[in-house]
């Protein structure tokens, strides 16, 4: 079984993804230098903290399609952050039921609230994988166990591509995961942008490098860059967009700055 409550693996002197992403939510799940590096982050591009609410509100709407719209029953939630309700089991379970819900991290934090937190009260599932994203073996070894991959599912990389640099392989990646499930699965992700407000998001980029661990950098790809992750896929319109204009609810949610840009896609 995987190691789930190893949290002397959790280094707080280093900012970490998951808990800056929680402190410009305006969560507590944080420490002294997530807050440092979500302050620094706010200093180089004000927009971040309306852009990870645009991303939280990009997820709930991408679920709720594949859940209703694409009837996606299994999801394998890849790079899960801390609980911010609602989250994806809320989301596709309230559309459907029996819908069951992997959620995949590697940090021990996250999965400790996740296995807290993120459980199932009605006929639906939850399971949980320690896992790193440059490991796409493991997490598919480990799904299989908690989901039918012989039935299509939806993979979902929300806010974590960037947080994989070239060097580590990406497009491999999300192909070998997609190789792996079945025509009629599909591919839900958002990507920080390097040509949305180009000059701060530099900048931005700039800060995050200098404070992060090498394994955690952040790379920000352009529109065709993010586009190449749904190469052979069928991309719902309105394709590969800024995220708040991916099938936005409300005006006020269309307009909100976001500099990420996200789709959703069929593995024909
Ligand atoms: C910015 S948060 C996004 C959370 C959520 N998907 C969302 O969009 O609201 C990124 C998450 O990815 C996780 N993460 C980052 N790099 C990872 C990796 N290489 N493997 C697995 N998880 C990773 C972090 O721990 C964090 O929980």
């Amino acid at each position: 079984m995987p190691d789930h409550g190893d949290l002397s693996r959790v280094d707080t002197s280093f900012p970490h993804p998951a808990r800056v992403y929680d402190a410009w939510l305006g969560g507590k799940d944080n420490f002294a230098a997530d807050r440092a590096a979500a302050e620094a982050g706010v200093a180089a591009f004000p927009g971040i903290i309306e852009s990870a609410r645009a991303n939280r509100a990009f997820l709930r709407r991408a679920v709720r399609y594949l859940a209703a719209e694409a009837g996606m029953r299994g999801f394998v939630d890849i790079g899960t952050g801390l609980p911010s309700a609602p989250n994806t089991h809320e989301v596709a379970q309230s559309v459907a039921p029996h819908s069951s819900i992997v959620y995949v991290d590697n940090d021990p934090i996250v999965l400790a609230h996740a296995r807290a937190l993120l459980t199932s009260g009605g006929p639906g599932k939850t399971g949980y994988i320690d896992a790193d994203l440059r490991d796409p073996g493991k997490i598919l070894r480990e799904a299989a166990e908690l989901l039918n991959l012989s039935e299509p599912v939806a993979v979902m990389l929300i806010g974590i591509m960037h947080l994989i640099s070239d060097e580590d392989q990406p497009y491999e990646i999300v192909g070998t995961l997609l190789d792996a499930v079945p025509p009629g699965s599909y591919l839900a992700m958002s990507h920080l942008a390097s040509d949305l407000y180009p000059e701060e998001m530099a900048e931005f980029a700039r800060v995050w490098n200098k404070q992060a661990r090498k394994t955690e950098q952040g790379t920000l790809r352009g529109h065709a860059e993010v586009a190449r992750f749904f190469d052979g896929l069928d991309v719902v319109p309105p394709g590969v967009v800024q995220i708040s204009k991916w099938h936005p609810r409300t005006g006020p949610e269309a307009d909100a700055i976001a500099a990420l840009r996200g789709a959703v896609a069929r593995k024909p």
